[in-house]
This record gives structure tokens, C-alpha cells and sequence, in this order.
């Protein structure tokens, strides 16, 4: 069975992080779920009323962020891919900076040492040039950057279709092919 490493920080955009977990366990993937103590924050602040513990209950194995002797923090430990959804500007920052301090940002960094997939999805605007230099440092350094940016061209009715082609392009490059957005299909 695949390992998926999912890791939630306190950006806006939780609802893309928490839609991310329960897409993911239709699939035969066992998930190991690390959060920021500001993710749960956040979710407060832009969740659908479910509790945190609704949402830690979605993955298979919860780790605590300050564990840094959690399975996902070695690289011997053999997972699939990573996402960090959303990926705030501290976390972001972290990881450019190549500092490990609590278990997303270790296992993220784990991922790249190890070239295995590491999509990040920040979220902010606008973006500063420390932000911009840092996506741009980790995109050399392997990591996938998925902004939060959902389109319009598959005519969006709800908040829940721009929350799903976010989510299901994060599936995409994690390798997971789901039915939860319209593709682009081409154009005369
Ligand atoms: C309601 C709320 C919304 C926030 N939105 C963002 C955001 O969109 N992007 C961002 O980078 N930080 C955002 N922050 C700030 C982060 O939570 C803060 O920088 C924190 O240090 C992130 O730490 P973490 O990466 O360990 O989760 C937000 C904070 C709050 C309380």
C-alpha cells in the first residue's frame, strides 16, 4: 500500500488540506497526516464546524508536529510523496531555508533530500519577493509549487468546485487520478 505524507500549516485554505484527506482515502494509500498548531488555528477560523479531532480522524496515522522522531521524519521511512496544503509563508520560508523545527517541515525536507515528490501549496497575496525567492529556491530543489489558484474555465457554480480542482490537481502530481474536476478537454 502507498504512503501519502500530508501536512496542514496555518495558511488560509484549509478547506483544501482537510478536502485533500477525505479524496485521498478512496484510494488504497495509507495516510500519515502532520499539522502546525496555527493549521488548527486557521481552521477555526474557515472551517465547514467539523472539530480538529473530525479532521485528524480523516488520516490513518496522526503524528505531532513537535515529534521529531515520528516515522515520516527519516527518509529510511518509505513514502510515496508529500503534500503540504496549504503551505503557509512561515513553512515556506522553513523549508528554503533547510530548517527541520517541528515534523512538516522535517519530513519536507526529508522528501527533497531523498528526490521523492514534495508539492507545496501556498497561499497569499500579494506575494513579496521573500516569498517569490523562497518557491523559487524550493522549485530548484525539487519541490512541486501548486498555488492556491483555481480556474475558471470549467465554469465553477460553488466555493466546493474551486476547493475540488485545487484538490485534484494536487492528486495529479501525488498520482492519484480522481474524477472531482473538469478537465480541460481542448478548443477549436
Ligand atoms: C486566520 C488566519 C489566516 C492566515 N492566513 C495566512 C495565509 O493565507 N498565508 C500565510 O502564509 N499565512 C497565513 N496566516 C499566518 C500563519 O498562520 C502564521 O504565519 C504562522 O506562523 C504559520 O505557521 P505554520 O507554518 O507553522 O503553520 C494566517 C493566520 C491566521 C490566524
Amino acid at each position: 500500500m502507498d504512503r501519502v505524507v500530508v501536512g496542514i500549516t496555518g495558511a488560509s485554505g484549509i478547506p483544501y488540506g482537510i478536502r485533500l484527506l477525505e479524496v485521498l482515502k478512496q484510494f488504497d494509500v495509507e495516510i500519515h497526516l502532520a499539522c502546525s498548531s496555527s493549521a488548527s488555528l486557521v481552521n477555526k477560523h474557515e472551517g465547514d464546524g467539523r472539530s480538529w479531532k473530525e479532521v485528524l480522524a480523516l488520516a490513518d496515522v496522526v503524528h505531532k508536529n513537535s515529534n521529531l522522531a515520528a516515522s515520516i521524519s527519516s527518509g529510511s521511512f518509505k513514502a510515496k510523496a508529500m503534500a503540504i496544503v496549504p503551505c503557509s509563508g512561515t513553512t515556506l520560508g522553513k523549508l528554503a531555508a533547510g530548517i527541520s523545527d517541528n515534523l512538516v517541515t522535517r519530513a519536507g525536507l526529508v522528501m527533497l533530500k531523498e528526490n521523492r515528490p514534495l508539492i507545496l501549496v501556498p497561499r497569499e497575496t500579494p506575494l513579496n519577493m521573500i516569498y517569490i525567492e523562497n518557491m523559487l529556491k524550493l522549485s530548484r530543489a525539487g519541490a512541486l509549487i501548486a498555488p492556491a489558484s483555481p480556474a475558471f474555465y470549467n465554469k465553477p457554480k460553488t466555493l466546493d468546485d474551486n476547493i475540488n480542482f485545487i484538490v485534484g490537481r494536487v492528486l495529479d502530481l501525488l498520482g492519484y487520478d480522481s474524477a472531482i474536476f473538469s478537465r480541460w478537454e481542448g478548443s477549436d
